[in-house]
């Protein structure tokens, strides 16, 4: 049971937090309030989703976890209630609890048109600040993951990246080596299978061995084709789009220090 001073305290702090978000409806106010824990919006285009996000972002770098816990700070005192009920710097700086910094926050949607939105909405609210939070696409945060440890993979860090045409020429080499006919294996086809396979976090050797049990013929030449395809990547030290995501997994799975190293720099994804 809380005593009357820190109920009067709480009540104080949510009403200065919830009138910086006076703009807007209660229902995203109640999201931008809550930042603890996980938490599913389902709504159509255009009726406010990523306002509500850039909102949640403002709430976390201003005032942390203030706006969902009934914890007081230490030396919470009168008068501080009487200068968050009447508003200003001083009380935002008060009402704050364990401000988040923004590099330990991570925005991730999925094409770039959204993260550029995303980016240049968060500046727009939030000024210089904006630059250092992670604001990206699944695609260019793996990149920056992987930027700092695909050494431990086997990469160089300065890894190219193949577009879908440095690909497409890949599988053609490999299958003009292996002598098969491209009417049998398109080209399109093969990536599509090879990308398939790295959707289901499938390696060669699994997506291989996976065609033997069934005994289909043709997947298992696949196989050989996506394992040429990697081998051949690898040695050129390159990944394509969906390597970018495979290796991040493969990365973060397999090397526990690097996984810690995220989990601790990320508060709020
Ligand atoms: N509570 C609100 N009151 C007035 N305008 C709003 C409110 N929430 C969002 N908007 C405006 O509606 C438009 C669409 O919002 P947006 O957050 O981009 O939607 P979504 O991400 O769901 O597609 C934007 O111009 C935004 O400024
Ligand atoms: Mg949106």
């Amino acid at each position: 049971m809380s005593s009357d001073f820190e109920k009067r305290y709480i009540d104080a702090r949510h009403k200065l937090i919830e009138n910086d978000f006076a703009s807007l409806n209660p229902m995203q106010r109640k999201a931008v309030m809550a930042t603890e824990g996980p938490l599913l919006i389902l709504a159509g285009a255009g009726s406010g989703k990523t306002t509500v996000l850039i909102n949640r972002i403002a709430n976390l770098l201003r005032y942390g976890i203030a706006g969902d816990t009934n914890e007081l700070p230490a030396n919470a005192s009168e008068e501080d209630i009487e200068i968050m009920l009447s508003g200003g710097d001083e009380a935002r700086r008060i009402a704050a609890l364990d401000p988040v910094e923004p590099w330990r926050i991570l925005a991730i949607t999925f094409t770039n048109k959204a993260a550029d939105e995303l980016k240049a909405r968060l500046e727009r609210m939030l000024g210089p600040e904006a630059a250092d939070i992670w604001a990206s696409t699944f695609h260019s945060a793996c990149v920056r993951i992987l930027r700092r440890d695909a050494e431990r993979l086997g990469f160089p860090t300065s890894f190219t990246i193949y577009d879908t045409s440095d690909s497409l020429s890949l599988v053609k080499r490999i299958l003009k080596d292996f002598e098969l006919d491209d009417k049998r294996y398109p080209p399109r086809m093969l990536l599509g299978e090879i990308s398939r396979a790295k959707d289901a976090q499938l390696s060669p050797e699994q997506f291989y061995a996976k065609a033997k049990a069934m005994g289909d013929i043709r997947k298992a030449k696949i196989a050989e084709i996506y394992a040429e395809y990697s081998h051949r990547a690898f040695a050129a030290g390159a990944m394509d789009f969906d390597d970018l995501i495979y290796y991040t997994v493969k990365l973060l799975e397999e090397h526990d220090d690097v996984c810690e190293y995220w989990q601790r720099r990320f508060r709020y994804v």
